[in-house]
């Protein structure tokens, strides 16, 4: 697991995830940057999937994108807390390194679900990201490589909090 700095539709990877809402028929944040990069084939492709649950995930092509694929999953809006957002956001990173694993894909990055728009908590988000994600690699040999693309120094600074808490356990 590492950190990127910058905008994931720059990344050549096998598959980028993208901060989706349940109609996978685009938005803003990096929902908007991803179908602006991998063009209108995309759009084309998620009109077929008739959506997607919160805390699911669903795989496309990737197309004009450098990533050759797109797990689009959508995060839970932050209501308080109280409404299940934790597991439904852990749910997020397991499925899509889940299809990740189903698919063969070896390199993935992820941005901060949920951390935009969604309202949640940036710290307790990316704690989610990297406990969830750690665990599934623990289990699993792929995928090998695991970025977190941050956009932004607070979301940036609170994966390396994160990241240097695992460090320190292990
Ligand atoms: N690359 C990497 N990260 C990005 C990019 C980008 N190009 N653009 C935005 N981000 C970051 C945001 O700064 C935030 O930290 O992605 C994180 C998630 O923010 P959002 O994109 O707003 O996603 P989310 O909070 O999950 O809200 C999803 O927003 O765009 C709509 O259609 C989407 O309705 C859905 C909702």
């Amino acid at each position: 697991m590492a950190l990127v700095r910058g905008d994931i539709t720059a990344l050549e990877l096998d598959a980028l995830v993208n901060a989706a809402n349940s109609s996978l028929l685009g938005g803003g944040g990096v929902d908007g940057a991803i179908h602006r990069a991998a063009g209108p084939e995309l759009l084309e492709e998620c009109r077929k999937l008739g959506g997607c649950l919160t805390g699911e995930a669903r795989m496309t092509g990737g197309y004009r994108l450098r990533a050759r694929r797109v797990i689009h999953t959508v995060g839970p809006i932050w209501r308080g807390g109280g409404h299940g957002e934790a597991e439904l956001l852990a749910s997020c990173y397991r499925a899509s390194l889940g299809l990740a694993l189903e698919n063969g894909v070896r390199s993935i990055a992820f941005p901060a679900i949920s951390c935009g728009v969604y309202g949640y908590p940036v710290e307790d988000a990316t704690a989610i990201a990297v406990r969830e994600t750690a665990a599934f690699l623990e289990e699993h040999e792929l995928p090998e490589r695991v970025l977190f693309a941050c956009f932004g120094d607070e979301v940036c600074a609170a994966y390396e909090r994160a990241l240097a808490r695992r460090v320190r356990v292990a």
